[in-house]
């Protein structure tokens, strides 16, 4: 249940906002003015203060202030209420920090609205944030299994950027771009069993070394399987080298039988491969890789998915 802390010394519209809020389904905790609510807002650890400016003892320019300076304070959003007249009061919120008032007079449904409006913004801000820190966290890692391999720097980020305009293409919806950025970030995570030595071979590796490199989307899988916000990830960890006629690996499945997953991001991490030097070999032009991928559209590629990526990447 969502917390609300008010503050206001006026009994009668005290009681009125209490009650309504209520019966909107809030927690709600009355003050009577801001030195009131500043003790109580360390125990009730509010989602919102809805607080007057004119009180006795601690107005709530003052409250504002103190709840900044504490540390679980520092991005509480407040709602102000205040007369229309008070213009000066306003000037000060605004320099303050604040945009979020209600006029008084005010009746129950521009309190709720106001209420509810401020409160879902808090929430997707708060879901930016965590999303935010979720995609660094993981990118500093995927920095850590590049390091140990030079020849494939800048290819997370690559195959990123690709796959992201790819799934826009394709038209996916937010979930799914969402969950497509952390699958190409960490499709390759799984290399963090293949050794320095053959990552760095500069000759054509051998059938044992092979078989290393081939275990990177199972082993990687296993990894993200403990991993709640992660899971959604796996099938671009374990289907990215499986190929459109069935000859790819781990499970050799064919066509359409690949979840939608691998087959988008075998397309873009096939492109950057196919783009960039290795010890043994030199990196194809662009224009050399885009023929590439249309003569193996069908063969390696979901051919819709290549005709898409080859449109989109011309443009
Ligand atoms: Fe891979
Ligand atoms: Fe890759």
């Amino acid at each position: 249940m969502m917390k609300i802390l008010v503050a206001e010394d006026d009994a009668l519209l005290r009681d009125v906002i209490y009650n309504i809020l209520v019966l909107e389904g809030y927690e709600v905790h009355s003050t009577v003015n801001g030195r009131q609510a500043l003790d109580l807002f360390v125990s009730v650890k509010p989602d919102l203060i809805v607080s007057d400016i004119m009180m006795p003892e601690m107005d709530g320019f003052e409250l504002l202030e103190e709840v900044r300076s504490l540390p679980q304070g520092v991005t509480m959003p407040f709602l102000f209420l205040t007369a229309r007249t008070e213009r000066t009061d306003v000037k000060k919120a605004r320099a303050l920090g604040v945009d979020d008032y209600l006029f008084k007079p005010f009746n129950a449904w521009e309190l709720i609205e106001a209420v509810r409006t401020r409160l879902n913004r808090r929430k997707s801000v708060e879901l930016f944030d965590t999303r935010t820190a979720h995609l660094q966290t993981i990118v500093m890692l995927t920095n850590v299994i590049e390091t140990r391999d030079p020849y494939t720097a800048g290819h997370v980020d690559r195959v990123r950027r690709l796959a992201l305009s790819l799934g826009f293409a394709l038209d996916w919806n937010t979930e799914e771009i969402a969950i497509l950025e952390f699958g190409a970030i960490l499709h390759d995570i799984g290399k963090i069993i293949v050794p320095r030595s053959v990552l760095t071979k500069a000759e054509p590796l051998n059938d044992e070394e092979w078989e290393v490199i081939r275990q990177h989307p199972q082993v990687g899988a296993q990894m993200l399987e403990g991993v709640d916000h992660l899971r959604p990830a796996i099938p671009y960890v374990l289907y990215h080298h499986e190929w459109w006629n069935g000859g790819g690996y781990p499970f050799g499945l064919k066509g359409t039988d690949i979840p939608p997953e691998g087959r988008l991001l075998a397309i873009v991490d096939a492109f950057d491969a196919m783009t960039s030097d290795r010890p043994y070999r030199k990196g194809l032009s662009v224009a050399d890789a885009l023929v590439e991928t249309r003569k193996n559209s069908g063969v390696y590629f979901d051919p819709e998915m290549a005709d898409v990526f080859l449109k989109t990447y011309k443009e």
